[in-house]
């Protein structure tokens, strides 16, 4: 009987979840290319659209419809605190830089935690039409269909992605020096702009490794479930198992962690 109640909101927020990823992504459809105001949030390259709001508006109606006691962190409100095991983590544009710019390289992305655990993630490119979903323990999928993380097992002939905060670039063993350190060995490190598909072109076999020295538990809250998913590993950057709420990840196929992990610490290559 237990058994089945689970089975069965299981299958309510994952329904919500689809639904709120499309009410998002209809927003980013809607603006795209069009005109729309673009505010700043503090620093000069912190931007903030009206598309981020107006998909983040159209998020929460979806869920707070269906489920109006559940916890919700979004990243263009903040925490909506409830006493729930139940939370929503939402990125209403992951990409924003990249969608203000008309680059089709952007997405909605929303992880569902309960009691502290990734149970549901979904992430959304409506400009690729690339829906990739996991849930726990079931695996993960790319518009329906199974992915899996590559086989590679030599960082010198792996393909990685990373991003860039703006603070801290030049510390020691910083976003800086292990790029540099990769290039040097002729390693193809791409940036995308967005953490999110970073972590799902990992989990898809895209690329082999992606790392990044700080994000927000929003960037990463669905991607790193469907890394894990697809058979791939996620830590933070001294490679304790990962929490979206500290800075630093490393999400590879598994066979590169170690090597890449070493890197980031101060390794050679
Ligand atoms: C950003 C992207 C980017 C990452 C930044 C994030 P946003 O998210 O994920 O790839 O490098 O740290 O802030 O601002 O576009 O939602
Ligand atoms: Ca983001
Ligand atoms: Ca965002």
């Amino acid at each position: 009987m237990l058994f089945e109640q689970t089975t069965l909101l299981l299958h309510m927020f994952k329904n919500t979840l689809l639904q709120a990823v499309d009410a998002g992504a209809a927003e980013l459809r809607r603006f795209f290319n069009g005109s729309f105001t673009i505010t700043s949030k503090g620093s000069i390259n912190d931007l903030v659209t009206e598309a981020d709001h107006a998909s983040e508006k159209a998020i929460f109606s979806v869920i707070q419809k269906n489920f109006p006691d559940h916890f919700i962190l979004s990243e263009e409100t903040g925490a909506l605190p409830q006493n729930s095991d139940i939370k929503w983590i939402i990125d209403p544009i992951d990409g924003t830089i990249n969608f203000a710019n008309g680059i089709p390289i952007c997405c909605v992305s929303i992880g569902v935690e309960q009691k502290g655990k990734m149970i549901l993630g979904a992430v959304y490119n409506p400009f690729m039409n690339e829906m990739y979903i996991a849930e726990q323990g079931q695996g993960a999928t790319l518009n329906d269909k199974k992915i899996q993380v590559s086989d590679k097992d030599n960082l010198l002939t792996s393909c990685l992605v990373t991003g860039f905060p703006y603070q801290y670039l030049d510390t020691a063993n910083g976003p800086l020096q292990i790029f540099e350190k990769l290039i040097r060995k002729a390693i193809p490190v791409r940036r995308l702009g967005s953490a999110a598909l970073d972590l799902c072109w990992t989990a898809a076999g895209r690329f082999d490794g992606f790392y990044e020295h700080k994000l927000q538990a929003w960037d990463s809250a669905a991607g790193f479930l469907i890394v894990e998913e697809a058979g791939g590993k996620v830590t933070d950057l001294q490679g304790n198992d990962y929490s979206p709420y500290q800075p630093g990840i490393i999400a590879t196929n598994g066979k590169i962690h170690q090597q890449l992990q070493s890197v980031i610490n101060g390794g050679s290559i």
